[in-house]
C-alpha cells in the first residue's frame, strides 16, 4: 500500500498529493509517469510525476478532478493509502550539453514542466520559465517555479494577475530581446504546444513537447496514446511522452483528443496526464 503523506489544494479543481513510494522515488526522472489504482475495484490511471524526493522516498502527483477516479482520489486524506502506484514509466528527459533553456507551461501542464525546470536548474543550466493560465485563480506552482528559474514570467489570458498575454507572445518577446535558447520545452494543451513549436521552428530552436494523450494501459498495448511523429506511429506511453515539437502531427492529436473527450463519462475515466 502507498500512503498519502501530504495533500494540498492548489486551485479549485487541482490537488497535489505526496505519496510514499520509495522504489518509484529512487528511479524517477523528469518526464516519467506512474499508474495508480485506488483499490481492487478501481481503474488504473496514469499521472505524470510532478516531483520526487529520493531521501524521503516520496513522489508528488498533481491532478485535476476530471472523472470518477480522480474525484475519489481527491477525497482521500493525508494518512490514507492507495493500492497501486506503479512506475516510473515512460522515457526520462535528457538535458546533456545545454546552456540556456526556455520552459513553457500551460495550465496544468505547469505541473509537468516543474520537474523539468528543477532538473535543468540543478544541472546549472540557465532556465527561463514562462507559465500561462486562463485566470489568476488557476495559477499553480508559481513559488516553486521561481526557485528553479533564472527568470519567471507568469501570464494570464485575461490579465487578472496583472500580466496579460499568451505564453507564445512572451516567448517570442524573449527571443526577440536576444535570449538565445538551445532548447525550448513546451508542456500544456496541444494547441499551445503547436503554437510554440510553430514559433520556434521559425527561429530554428529545437523544441521538445510532452505529449500526454489519453493513456489507458500505459504499456504500449492498447494503442490509446497513439500519435504520429515525423510520419511514424508512436505510443506516448512507451516512446514518449517527450517528442520533437517540429515533427509531431498536432492536428491529428487534437482530433483524437476530441474524439475521446466525446466518449468520456463519469463512469469511465480516460486521462490526460
Ligand atoms: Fe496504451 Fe499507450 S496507453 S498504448
Amino acid at each position: 500500500m502507498y500512503k498519502i503523506v501530504r495533500k494540498e489544494i492548489l486551485n479549485p479543481s487541482v490537488k497535489l498529493m505526496e505519496i510514499e513510494a520509495p522504489y518509484v522515488a529512487k528511479k524517477a526522472e523528469p518526464g516519467q509517469f506512474i499508474i495508480f489504482r485506488i483499490d481492487e475495484a478501481g481503474e488504473r490511471i496514469p499521472l505524470t510525476i510532478a516531483d520526487f524526493n529520493r531521501e524521503k522516498g516520496t513522489v508528488t502527483i498533481i491532478f485535476q478532478e476530471v472523472g470518477k477516479t480522480t474525484k475519489r482520489l481527491g477525497q482521500l486524506a493525508e494518512g490514507d493509502e492507495i493500492l497501486d502506484f506503479v512506475g516510473p514509466l515512460g522515457v526520462a528527459s535528457h538535458f546533456e550539453g545545454l546552456k540556456k533553456v526556455a520552459v513553457i507551461g500551460g495550465g496544468l501542464g505547469t505541473a509537468i514542466a516543474y520537474p523539468q525546470a528543477k532538473k535543468l536548474h540543478s544541472l546549472g543550466i540557465e532556465v527561463d520559465t514562462i507559465i500561462g493560465f486562463r485566470t489568476q485563480d488557476l495559477i499553480i506552482l508559481e513559488d516553486e517555479m521561481a526557485v528553479v528559474s533564472d527568470r519567471l514570467i507568469v501570464a494570464t489570458d485575461d490579465g487578472s494577475n496583472g500580466h496579460q498575454g499568451f505564453v507564445t507572445d512572451m516567448l517570442d518577446k524573449c527571443i526577440a530581446d536576444g535570449a538565445d535558447y538551445d532548447l525550448v520545452i513546451a508542456i500544456g494543451p496541444i494547441i499551445m504546444m503547436k503554437m510554440v513549436s510553430q514559433l520556434t521552428k521559425k527561429y530554428g530552436i529545437k523544441t521538445i513537447v510532452s505529449m500526454n494523450p489519453v493513456m489507458v494501459d500505459g504499456t504500449g498495448m492498447c494503442g490509446g496514446c497513439r500519435i504520429t511523429v515525423d510520419g511514424e506511429i508512436k505510443f506516448a506511453c512507451v516512446d514518449g511522452p517527450d517528442f520533437d515539437g517540429h515533427l509531431v502531427d498536432f492536428d491529428e492529436a487534437m482530433r483524437r483528443q476530441m474524439m475521446y473527450q466525446f466518449e468520456e463519462s463519469e463512469q469511465k475515466e480516460t486521462h490526460h496526464c
